[in-house]
């Protein structure tokens, strides 16, 4: 079969994937092979003394920004996924987690030091990702990408903002027309995959999220633009995905969707 190149295609022997549970912030989280692994925590499952130990590591930048969030919700998910990623990137460089060190590669866009977040002096990647009671880090030898979104409550109002075919699917999932998953989950699907994908690159939401063509059916694995992204099992009522690029990875291509 020849294949579009402009067409994602699923990968039918890719299983999404099931993340570490780390327990405790606390724990150091056990050496995952080959330098890849996707954490998940649940932010109700922290409790205080872990938190406020968490909130130690933390740099001045942090903590500012911590402080800044007036939503307890939100404030504690960015605490916790600070924690988090310096407590999953030192472990994976030997270091204790408030001798990390924050930095950021240059955007794919403009060149400008506000691209993907790095670990300074480290050979490793890693990306983080929160939402009210939800947070994901993934480490890898090569770029990543990790995303976690909560299940919107209209999804078809917001739909447009994907890959005018994802729009059409969660339409037609609202409307009966489309079996394999509710529009909710098909909108989180496509959107975290789309999110995964743009954090992963370092671009972010700088390139036009309708551009790639992610897909909101329940394949667990997608190629797009030499990225191979798949899904992250995470609890009812949220959607994850983790982006890890390949050989023939490319940059924020510009143009008409994929
Ligand atoms: C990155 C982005 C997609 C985050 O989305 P979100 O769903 O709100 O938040 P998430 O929790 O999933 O991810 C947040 C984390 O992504 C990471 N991040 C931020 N910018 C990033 C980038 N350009 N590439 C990759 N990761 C990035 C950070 O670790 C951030 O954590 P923090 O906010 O706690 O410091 C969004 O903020 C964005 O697109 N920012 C850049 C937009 C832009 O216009 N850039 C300029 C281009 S010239």
């Amino acid at each position: 079969m020849t294949r579009e190149v402009w067409e994602a295609v699923p990968d039918p022997s890719a299983r999404a994937v099931q993340p570490a549970v780390l327990g405790s912030l606390l724990d150091d989280p056990a050496p995952r092979e080959g330098r890849f692994g996707v954490w998940r925590i649940a932010t109700d499952h922290v409790d205080d003394a872990t938190l406020d130990a968490a909130r130690a590591w933390l740099d001045d930048a942090e903590r500012a920004h911590a402080s800044s969030l007036v939503r307890a919700e939100l404030r504690r998910a960015y605490e916790i996924a600070h924690g988090a990623a310096r407590r999953v990137v030192g472990a994976a460089l030997g270091l204790a987690p408030e001798q990390v060190v924050w930095g950021r590669h240059a955007c794919p866009g403009c060149g400008e030091p506000h691209g993907r977040p790095r670990a300074e002096g480290a050979d490793l990647e890693f990306s983080l990702s929160h939402t009210p009671g939800q947070v994901l880090v993934a480490v890898a030898d090569l770029p990543v990408g990790v995303d976690v979104e909560q299940h919107p409550t209209d999804p078809v109002a917001i739909a447009g903002v994907l890959h005018p075919r994802e729009s059409s699917e969660i339409a037609a999932a609202a409307a009966g027309t489309l079996d394999g998953g509710r529009a909710t989950v098909r909108f989180t699907r496509a959107w975290a995959r789309t999110e995964a994908y743009l954090k992963g690159i370092g671009i972010g939401l700088g390139r036009d999220p309708h551009l790639d063509y992610l897909g909101t059916d329940a394949a667990p694995a997608r190629s797009v633009g030499g990225w191979s992204v798949h899904d992250v099992v995470v609890p009812d009522g949220y959607g994850a995905a983790v982006a890890v690029a390949g050989p023939h990875a490319v940059g924020p291509h510009a143009g008409r969707p994929r």
